[in-house]
């Protein structure tokens, strides 16, 4: 069960989406993904209605796809305009087309019910294209686990001391509390650290010398769309409702998963800083710390995800486990209300 009718979902990065024919999976969905003549995206279920071939293993004529079985062709709102051998176009030649909408270099894919794709419903990446930030980005990172595992792990902070000792950790981590917020269209989970050495990764980036004040904060918007910040300032600068100083480091790092099916997650990442917004080489040092902190998380929910297909008890929960918890309760509240709407007398979306 998926949340369907609430935001957008990535479908890949634009500049992978082309002229060709192209299979993705998502919420278990085979959907071929091109782009037209003119340049814009298009989805369609990959399955002819004659023999279900995929139609990804076709032809694209112009902005048509033609089946490479026995040529049904199909237009880019999923209509049959085309059945070889016969003039009539059976009613059940149709096939499912998804909306699609492309920003910030990002395919973003409706997967509800096409009359409610609002495109003003798509994340909003507050720092994109702003000449006084720095962008990096990394390989998308295909891990063998629900997506529920990820935002699970993105909503807790305590993971880093044991996950990340050589990049993101330091003492500081375990021991200082986190407040949790339920607010707006999601869950956050946050703390400020005072007076803490500056965290290996970030230390060729933070300018200031010293000790820092260190904010970490989590968000993830339904269903699996995090925005993680990290803020630090020189040591007694920082604080909840205090100014951001000028000689501030922040970092806002985009964590945006799409469920591929129940047992697989693609993640696509990337990060805008406030610092050294040219240099190329801090990018690159931003890309590969950070490529290699996804890969330590990646090793353990793959295996944390076989843990609980193998289980013969059932997982017991902690305190730190507060902020995924509350996250899954209310996202199942939502997706609840989707297939079960109050008053409805329709069939269920799903
Ligand atoms: S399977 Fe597509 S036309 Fe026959
Ligand atoms: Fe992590």
């Amino acid at each position: 069960m998926y949340l369907r009718n609430h935001t957008w979902y990535v479908a890949d990065w634009g500049h992978a989406v082309t002229r060709d024919l192209r299979q993705i999976e998502i919420m278990g969905e085979k959907i071929v993904i091109y782009r037209t003549e003119s340049g814009a995206p298009a989805a369609l279920e990959d399955a002819c209605p004659h023999r279900k071939l995929p139609l990804s293993m076709g032809r694209l004529k112009g902005d048509q796809v033609e089946c490479g079985y026995h040529g049904l062709t199909f237009d880019c709102a999923g209509t049959c305009v085309r059945v070889p051998g016969q003039s009539l176009i059976p009613a059940k030649a149709h096939i499912r087309s998804y909306p699609v909408v492309e920003r910030y270099d990002l395919v973003w894919i409706w997967m509800g019910d096409p009359a409610l794709a609002d495109p003003d419903k798509i994340l909003e990446i507050e720092h994109w294209g702003d000449p006084a930030w720095g962008f990096n980005t990394g390989p998308v990172m295909d891990l063998d686990c629900n997506y529920l595992l990820v935002t699970d792990n993105l909503l807790d902070p305590s993971h880093v001391s044991w996950v990340h000792q050589s990049s993101f950790a330091q003492s500081a981590c375990e021991e200082t509390p986190l407040d949790i917020d339920i607010a707006g269209d999601g869950v956050t989970v946050s703390r400020w650290m005072n007076d803490v050495e500056v965290a290996p990764l970030y230390q060729p980036l933070v300018p200031f010398e010293g000790h820092c004040d260190r904010l970490q904060h989590y968000e993830v918007r339904f269903p699996s769309l995090a925005v993680i910040k990290a803020l630090f300032t020189p040591a007694g600068k920082g604080g909840r409702n205090r100014p951001v100083p000028d000689d501030a480091f922040i970092m806002e790092s985009y964590n945006l998963m799409t469920p591929v099916n129940e047992k697989r997650t693609r993640y696509y990442w990337f990060q805008l800083r406030n610092v050294k917004p040219e240099c190329a080489e801090t990018s690159a040092f931003m890309s590969k710390s950070i490529k290699a902190a996804f890969d330590e998380d990646k090793e353990i929910l793959n295996a944390v995800q076989k843990g609980l297909d193998t289980a013969r008890t059932r997982p017991i929960d902690l305190a730190i486990d507060g902020g995924p918890l509350r996250f899954r309760r209310l996202l199942d509240r939502m997706i609840a209300a989707e297939n079960d709407p109050p008053g409805a007398t329709g069939q269920a979306a799903e």
